[in-house]
């Protein structure tokens, strides 16, 4: 077993489910190796308590994130921050020759993430990859197959997307998430965008063009719980994209949209993504974690979905029978039990989101704002 030394830049809400994951391990049966967390650095050292309760291999507790770059010990980082820091540390990391899982939209903008990919040129060893954990859930991953196989036929349309309901409260306090400075111009877009993006962009579905329709739903937020003063809530809410897709295999262009929306009523982090095609039609949405909805076609027959209660299947054979189920911190753990192969064997079954991938994420995104902004259809120059 190949232990890999791993540092975590960001202890909020994403550095505790990867330190999370890789405390459970031993939940997977096929890995020949595995991430061992020896450091942490957070800005904010009241978040210390839980790892140092927690995790007894941590033996570095930094508020400055130059101290784990230094640290030759550390072999990898996973850095969670927000999303105007993600060039300068994830520069660093590169440049220290540490292997780096990024948060999306790696980057900022688009000048930020050319300014990493830049970095990685002078330092190919570094073996780095951005997070995307959704399709790792068993129905994405069939869906995934099914595409590669060409079952689809022809392919009518694709739509993918991530909703929220978490900002419905207009009440609820500003965050970082709602400033353009700390968040982005892309918004809600940089926010959720890559995970609606991972498969299509796997599979080739790149779009041409896009026509963008933006909204910014709540003006304002109190600026802490129960203040009465509020402050500018700036970063788009909720982005539709139609794009013009093609498949790579025939050429034929097809119709795709990309939904992304922190204000979706009754939504809790639903992921989904459906595939309509002359042939077969497939659909998942994590509402409905285990199942696939499907529809063969076939000429004189009856057009019937059907569905299927697929279990606990995943790419990276866990001790969880396949009469179970799949949940969320399955699909953390199983994307970094991708990260984790790949860098040690240079493939995994399937694999994180590239660093060309989060490019073209922010072509798509940089012509979705331009679309919105003069309404009208922009070309993506990727
Ligand atoms: N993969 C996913 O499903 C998913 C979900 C949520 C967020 N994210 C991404 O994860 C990243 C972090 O988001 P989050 O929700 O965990 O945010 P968060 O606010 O919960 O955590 C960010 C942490 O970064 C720390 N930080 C800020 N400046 C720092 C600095 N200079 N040095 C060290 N630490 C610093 C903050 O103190 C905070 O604890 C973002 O890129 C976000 O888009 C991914």
């Amino acid at each position: 077993m190949r232990t890999i030394k791993f540092g975590i830049v960001g202890c909020g809400l994403m550095g505790r489910e990867f330190a999370s994951a890789a405390a459970r391990w031993c939940h997977l049966t096929d890995v020949d190796v595995r991430p061992e967390l020896v450091a942490v650095c957070d800005a904010n050292a009241d978040l210390f308590g839980w790892y140092r309760s927690n995790f007894p291999s941590i033996t570095r507790f930094a508020t400055d994130y130059r101290d784990l770059m230094k640290d030759g010990s550390i072999e990898a980082l996973y850095v969670a921050v927000p999303h105007h820091l993600h060039a300068e540390i994830y520069v660093a990391a590169i440049e220290a020759d540490k292997h780096l899982l990024g948060e999306k939209p790696f980057g900022i903008d688009r000048e930020a993430n050319a300014t990493i990919r830049a970095a990685l040129v002078k330092h190919p060893k570094a073996f780095v990859r951005c997070s995307s954990e959704f399709p790792f859930f068993p129905a994405p991953q069939r869906i995934f197959q099914a595409a590669q196989s060409g079952a689809f036929g022809r392919i009518l349309e694709v739509s993918a997307g991530l909703h929220h309901c978490s900002d419905m409260d207009p009440d609820k306090p500003l965050n970082w998430k709602r400033q353009v400075a700390f968040n982005g111009a892309y918004g809600c877009m940089g926010d959720l965008g890559m995970h609606a993006l991972h498969v299509p962009l796997r599979l080739g579905w790149k779009p041409r063009d896009v026509r963008a329709v933006l909204s910014k739903i709540v003006a304002d937020r109190p600026v802490a719980k129960g203040s009465r003063e509020r402050r500018p809530c700036e970063t788009w809410d909720n982005a539709t994209l139609l794009c013009t897709a093609a498949d790579l295999r025939t050429g034929d262009a097809f119709p795709m949209t990309l939904s992304t929306k922190r204000i979706s009523p009754g939504d809790t982090n639903t992921w989904f993504l459906q595939v309509l095609g002359t042939r077969t039609s497939m659909a998942f949405s994590s509402r409905y974690p285990k199942t696939l909805r499907s529809l063969e076609y076939t000429p004189g027959g009856a057009q019937a979905w059907r569905e299927e209660d697929l279990g606990c299947v995943s790419a990276a054979p866990a001790i969880t029978g396949p009469i179970f189920e799949f949940g969320f911190s399955d699909a953390i753990l199983q994307m970094w039990a991708a990260f984790c192969t790949e860098l040690a064997h240079g493939k995994a079954p399937f694999g994180c989101v590239t660093p060309e991938e989060t490019a073209a994420q922010h072509a798509i995104f940089t012509a979705a704002l331009e679309s919105h902004a003069r309404n009208g259809v922009a070309a993506v120059a990727y």
